[in-house]
């Protein structure tokens, strides 16, 4: 495989532009090719087998577009589907939980770290498994925000709506004594101005897309895939629907001209054999 090949990145839609944001600034020569499921998003309230299937699907799909090495910029698909995708790709893979689970364990002081996420993230305990394989003494708070996804696909941002729903999940997790809080969907760091606002400055908010962005570095250099040369990559982006809302909404987080640029294209995974059982991802060894 060689080093210029694209890095394929995924969510569930957009949320996952959060990750790409610090993959930009991280790794400024790799070409990412990234796919955004807004077709079935929200993953979040899905079984794991369906978030196993959808992913399966995408990183076929970024497979056939040659990509050298996988970013899962979802907590909920990372969560379920990373060990399984692990064991059956040839390329390298990452997700963001284990990433986001180290830099709170160094960013607590007090042991008290809140975590939210979606339901299936939270329900799934793994920022608490990884938290407590670190540091036993660690308290884990958890709470799933399941309607700041909708909040964050419809562009609510600052917004007494979003304020209010803030205010009624994480009230409580204040009241805790918490000195760290994950952001544990990629779509929250999106709101982590308003999320700040009310949780305070003795709260750090932990975003585990800038750490994640910082491993899958050492992973790239790891297996000699690290693109030293220098240029201006011209990035492409898929999504399953709505490509317009997908390209207005992502330009905003993203920078002016990055995302229209490249013109977002739509695929669509309905006609295609969606048995998990048939999907052929090479095995290692
Ligand atoms: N962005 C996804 C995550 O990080 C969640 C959104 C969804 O529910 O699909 O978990």
């Amino acid at each position: 495989m060689s080093s210029s090949a694209p890095i394929g990145v995924f969510d569930s839609g957009i949320g996952g532009t959060t990750v790409v944001k610090e993959l930009m600034a991280s790794l400024p020569n790799e070409k990412i090719i990234y796919f955004g499921d807004t077709a079935r998003v929200p993953y979040g309230n899905k079984s794991a087998g369906t978030v196993i299937m959808y992913s399966r699907q995408i990183v076929r799909f970024l497979l056939e577009k040659k990509v050298k090495a996988i970013v899962i910029a979802c907590n909920t698909a990372s969560a379920l589907a990373l060990d399984a995708l692990k064991s059956e790709l040839e390329i390298p893979i990452i997700g963001v939980v284990k990433p986001g689970a180290k830099a709170a364990a160094e960013v607590t002081k007090c042991n008290k770290i809140g975590v939210i996420g979606t339901r299936a993230t939270i329900n799934s305990g793994i920022y608490k498994e990884f938290l407590h394989k670190t540091n036993p003494d660690i308290q884990v708070f958890g709470k799933a925000c399941p309607l700041f996804v909708p909040l964050v696909e419809e562009g609510w941002i600052s917004d007494d709506i979003t304020r209010q729903v803030i205010h009624r999940y994480l009230d409580e997790l204040v009241e805790k004594e918490i000195d760290a809080l994950v952001l544990g969907c990629t779509h929250y760091p999106i709101l982590a101005g308003e999320i700040g606002k009310i949780t305070g400055e003795g709260i750090t908010l932990v975003n585990p897309a800038f750490e994640c962005a910082k491993e899958f570095r050492y992973l790239l250099e790891e297996n000699d895939l690290l693109c030293e040369e220098e240029r201006i990559p011209e990035h492409e982006f898929y999504v399953s629907d709505g490509p317009k809302a997908f390209a207005e909404l992502a330009e905003s987080f993203l920078g002016e001209g990055i995302v229209k640029r490249t013109n977002v294209a739509v695929h669509n995974f309905e006609n295609e054999d969606s048995d998990i059982k048939t999907y052929q991802i090479k095995r290692r060894g």
